[in-house]
């Protein structure tokens, strides 16, 4: 008997491919996430978990299914999931790696650069028949060319990130508990420096950390304190890294220039009053959202999950710190 897997939603054709003839799956809706008692009803039963980073796998979870053996998360980040206590049950647990890698960095700089030139508000400007001529001081934004970039998180993606800085001539510094090795630190121009300095001394601030209890509102109302009056702050990573409703005050009060937010605390909730403000572009989690990327990321995890189910060491466990 082929094993049983759920995909908590409606995946691509190319992934289902990798699953067709090798198990017998139970697909979610499109137009929705299960709720957490479907979830738990739906994976009684189930060998396999195909996941999204909007099911939140806890023990609760965990302990509906008895005989669980892989979760195959789509997405890099793993913080939906319980998984300490799912490797404690024997359940393997994989995510999706250096395969966004490059597409979250360019979005990365879409949002920095839209945020800086205020792109999303001249636009709307545009359509609203606003545009009656030239005028020297029209949607003037921040220079990008030459200033400092400060990255929080220096991974793949923050890596990533800072090779793009290079063409805009930036002075690249960067937080992280972990110090690159010093030939990557030199190609990629970047200097270590500890995180109230990066923040005070920085024109962007671009968030790259895992979400995990060290880095919960590691931005924190202080730390937003410290920020120059004309920076930017940029987050593609996670939501409650950013304690959001300071965040949405220092806006407000013009504490600090901008801000471009791809992420929520909590998701899919938007602190009330960002909407209302025009120093902050707002995207709805796509950091990854390109065909090829999205294609790329499902086509791993059910690869992951396949090779769980079959005996095989996976590709791409997580072995959290
Ligand atoms: C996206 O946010 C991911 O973690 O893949």
């Amino acid at each position: 008997m082929k094993p049983k897997v759920l995909i908590t939603r409606k995946i691509f054709d190319e992934a289902l491919k990798i699953l067709n003839g090798k198990v017998t799956y139970t697909m979610g809706p499109d137009n929705r996430s299960l709720t957490s008692e479907e979830l738990c009803e739906k994976i009684k039963d189930k060998e396999g978990l195909f996941c999204l980073l909007t099911d939140k796998i806890d023990r609760n979870l965990i302990d509906a299914a008895p005989g669980l053996k892989v979760i195959a998360n789509c997405a890099v980040g793993y913080d939906n999931i319980d998984v300490p206590y799912a490797l404690k049950k024997g359940i393997t647990v994989t995510n999706t790696p250096g395969i966004l890698t490059e597409t979250t960095a360019d979005l990365t700089w879409a949002l920095l650069l839209a945020t800086a030139r205020r792109i999303p508000g001249a636009d709307r400007f545009c359509r609203m028949k606003h545009f009656k001529g030239w005028k020297l001081d029209l949607f003037l934004g921040q220079e990008v060319t030459g200033k400092q970039l400060g990255i929080i998180g220096m991974g793949r993606i923050g890596r990533a990130v800072a090779g793009r800085a290079r063409a805009f001539l930036m002075d690249v510094v960067y937080s992280d508990p972990h110090r690159l090795p010093q030939e990557e630190e030199a190609s990629l121009g970047a200097v270590r420096v500890p995180l109230d300095y990066l923040l005070s001394d920085s024109d962007f601030v671009t968030v790259h950390a895992d979400l995990n209890s060290s880095t919960r509102h590691l931005i924190s109302r202080e730390k937003i304190k410290l920020m120059k009056k004309s920076s930017i702050l940029i987050n593609v990573s996670r939501g409650p890294i950013v304690d959001e409703k300071a965040l949405t005050d220092a806006l407000e009060g013009k504490k600090i220039w901008a801000a471009g937010l791809d992420v929520f605390e909590r998701e899919p909730e938007i602190e009330e009053k960002l909407h209302h403000l025009d120093n902050v572009v707002l995207l709805p989690h796509i950091g990854s959202a390109t065909f090829a990327t999205r294609i790329k990321m499902a086509v791993m995890a059910a690869r992951n999950l396949v090779q769980v189910l079959e005996g095989k060491t996976p590709d791409n466990p997580v072995h959290p710190d």
